[in-house]
């Protein structure tokens, strides 16, 4: 045998194991990935923020994007993820989000390649009815499914949430291997992911044993939190796929 033959084959067999993950948002408590192949240069961008577009073009320069994923119906931000569809690639949603503009809608189980990688999606509905996990080479994003730690998960208040929908639907994270990483939808900046067996030990969510627990944590997180302050522009902006003429954070 040649071993140098026998390294590339090596080498080769690594390098497609391995996606590459990176999250876009410098500043803000939302978090964008951008997933790449970097063997046939094809990349997704899970919930890009409309704002940030511009400042994505230069981690995409040479890359083929061919999917935009939204996690599910934004209430807090306007997607990108409809601006991005108009120039070509394809916007991924569950198959009962409201939202115009969505290409290719999905249901549980569904997998759609990237390249040489298998995205697979899990709905997870509770935070809204349209929630989605996707996985992808040791990675789960869970978008506002669940959070780092403390953090614990999304508010299940606003449009299309349901308590008791959310704590069932986390029985679906039984389906991941503990040394998955969850990358989340929103974290303060910085916060370094962890898997999900360190969430399981660490997020106040996963150690709950009954349902009222999970209904009470709900409506005290959600009194807390209060009204969402840019919802009134950014869901009906998600909703029609449409940007408003007056952005008022950007003013
Ligand atoms: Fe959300």
């Amino acid at each position: 045998m040649n071993p140098p033959v026998w390294d590339k084959i090596k080498s080769r067999v690594v390098i497609e194991r391995s996606v590459r993950v990176e999250q876009l948002n410098t500043d803000g408590w939302a978090m964008t990935y951008l997933l790449v192949c970097e063997s046939s240069g094809k990349a997704a961008l899970i919930d890009p923020v409309w704002d940030n577009l511009s400042s994505y073009e230069s981690a995409l320069e040479g890359l083929d994007l061919v999917y935009t994923i939204a996690t599910h119906t934004h209430a807090d931000h306007i997607t990108g993820c409809f601006s991005l569809a108009e120039k070509g690639c394809e916007y991924v949603m569950h198959k009962g989000s409201p939202c115009l503009g969505v290409t290719r809608h999905v249901v549980d189980g569904d997998e759609i390649q990237l390249g040489n990688f298998a995205l697979t999606f899990h709905h997870v509905p509770g935070h809204t009815s349209d929630s989605l996990i996707v996985e992808v080479s040791g990675h789960i994003f869970t978008g506002d499914f669940l959070f780092t730690g403390n953090r614990g998960v999304g508010r299940d208040d606003l449009l299309g949430g349901r308590i008791d929908q959310h704590w069932d639907s986390l029985a679906v994270l039984k389906r991941f291997p503990g040394d998955v990483l969850v990358c989340s939808g929103h974290d303060p900046p910085g916060t370094k992911m962890q898997s999900l067996a360190w969430n399981r030990e660490n997020n106040p969510i996963l150690t709950m044993t009954s349902p009222d627990q999970y209904r009470q944590w709900q409506e005290t997180t959600s009194a807390d939190l209060g009204s969402v302050s840019n919802i009134k522009t950014a869901l009906p902006a998600n909703l029609f796929a449409e940007i408003p003429e007056n952005v008022p954070w950007l003013n």
